[in-house]
């Protein structure tokens, strides 16, 4: 029933942008045949391909079945968005079109109304369309493994002086369930290990359902090389709660624990609320991890209370912890002194721009802080823009992160 409805919505859709454009491309074209052929024979197959993996995915799991097919599921996302965001003019023509009829019926004794589309908005509405589908188009081609390290500095003012720049290296969401390369992953590792750091951070959503996705990625995981350890935390994706098992159920303990088991044999200390005290020579700070904590609808595990219980007081302290709003909702509230919160979540929706200290995504409507390093008081938060993928098999404007943080004394 739900199908029947996305495919009547689907086809309203491309039928309101086909009869919007239509002119237009009847004027540009000479074969008008053709242009209905290629338009119409492009629905069918991406609405063929979409029943089908949608009725066949109970043979396999679910997960599964659209990881192995996020290419193609990406394209369907292509020409819906570039079809739902080309219509915005044409409905905005639409709507004009109906105040001018009620004016000139209102101004006029004559019945005989015809009132036509503007040309203008009808251009707008292809030029968006074309533009925006060519680019998603890009991203998934150039955009999807075009790794980018991001250098930030980050100043804490109670930081041991002996420990100036101390190189913590933070990546997140890699979603390996559909990252689709072990090649582009050792890629990563290689990155990572040349930067010679001193711990990495991994803050969450390591697949996207099930623990067995990143199985044929742990032997490049354990290659991940950090003097103080490797670090990592759980996002919303690693509880395998979106897959419609129940979490007393004995298949989602199963999950849980093989997930945190792959990730420790990966060489990564799982912090599940708790914390540890990182010490280097004579210096110290303590690093803490919570569970995943989303505002709205995700799962609220974190537990920062929990976490906080065994931390060495006045010395700096740095939370991993995977939604960026837990840090205004409950961190910033909390009366812990946490200097600096790492978190992810937000893909920086990937999409967007990134040009020397201007950066717009969508994602800053939904998260206040969505992408690098962001302060508040004392306190301050760095959002790294995830590595892998999810939903859309690209990137457009905003880079698969790799964020190299350089932290020193505030003085
Ligand atoms: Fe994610
Ligand atoms: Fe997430």
């Amino acid at each position: 029933m739900k199908l029947i409805f996305l495919i009547s919505f689907l086809l309203l859709i491309d039928i309101y942008f086909y009869l919007g454009i239509v002119s237009i491309i009847n004027k540009l074209v000479n074969n008008k045949i053709i242009f209905k052929i290629i338009y119409w024979l492009a629905c069918i197959i991406v609405y063929t391909g979409i029943i089908y993996l949608v009725i066949t995915y109970n043979k396999k799991t679910p997960s599964l079945r659209f990881n192995d097919n996020i290419i193609y599921t990406s394209l369907f996302f292509v020409f819906f968005i570039a079809k739902l965001i080309g219509s915005i003019p044409l409905l905005i023509d639409d709507i004009l079109r109906i105040f001018r009829y009620l004016f000139s019926f209102l101004i006029s004794s004559s019945h005989s109304y015809e009132i036509g589309r503007l040309s203008f908005l009808k251009k707008s509405a292809l030029i968006i369309s074309g533009t925006l589908f060519s680019t998603l188009l890009i991203g998934i081609k150039w955009g999807r493994y075009n790794f980018k390290k991001n250098y930030e500095d980050i100043f804490i003012n109670n930081w041991p002086s002996s420990l100036e720049n101390y190189k913590i290296i933070h990546i997140s969401d890699l979603h390996l369930g559909s990252f689709n390369s072990i090649t582009k992953l050792e890629d990563v590792v290689s990155i990572i290990n040349n930067e010679q750091a001193n711990i990495v951070v991994f803050t969450g959503d390591l697949v996207n359902n099930y623990y067995h996705e990143a199985i044929p990625y742990l032997k490049t995981l354990k290659k991940i090389k950090a003097k103080d350890g490797k670090f990592s935390v759980l996002g919303n994706h690693d509880y395998c709660d979106y897959v419609g098992l129940e979490r007393d159920s004995k298949k989602w303990k199963e999950n849980f624990v093989n997930l945190l088991n792959l990730e420790k044999e990966a060489g990564f200390d799982v912090l599940l609320n708790e914390s540890r005290e990182i010490i280097v020579g004579n210096s110290r700070f303590n690093l803490v991890g919570v569970e995943n904590w989303g505002a709205g609808n995700f799962n609220k595990d974190g537990d920062i209370d929990k976490a906080m219980k065994k931390v060495v007081p006045n010395i700096p302290t740095i939370l991993l912890s995977h939604d960026p709003s837990h840090w205004s909702r409950v961190i910033l509230k909390s009366p812990y002194n946490i200097n600096l919160q790492l978190s992810g979540h937000t893909h920086g929706m990937q999409f967007g721009v990134e040009i020397s200290g201007f950066k717009w995504s969508p994602a800053k409507y939904r998260y206040k802080e969505w992408a690098g390093l962001y302060k508040k008081a004392n306190k301050q938060i760095y959002v790294n823009r995830g590595l892998g993928h999810l939903g859309y098999a690209g990137r457009v404007g905003i880079m698969p992160d790799i964020s190299i943080l350089n932290i020193k004394k505030e003085i």
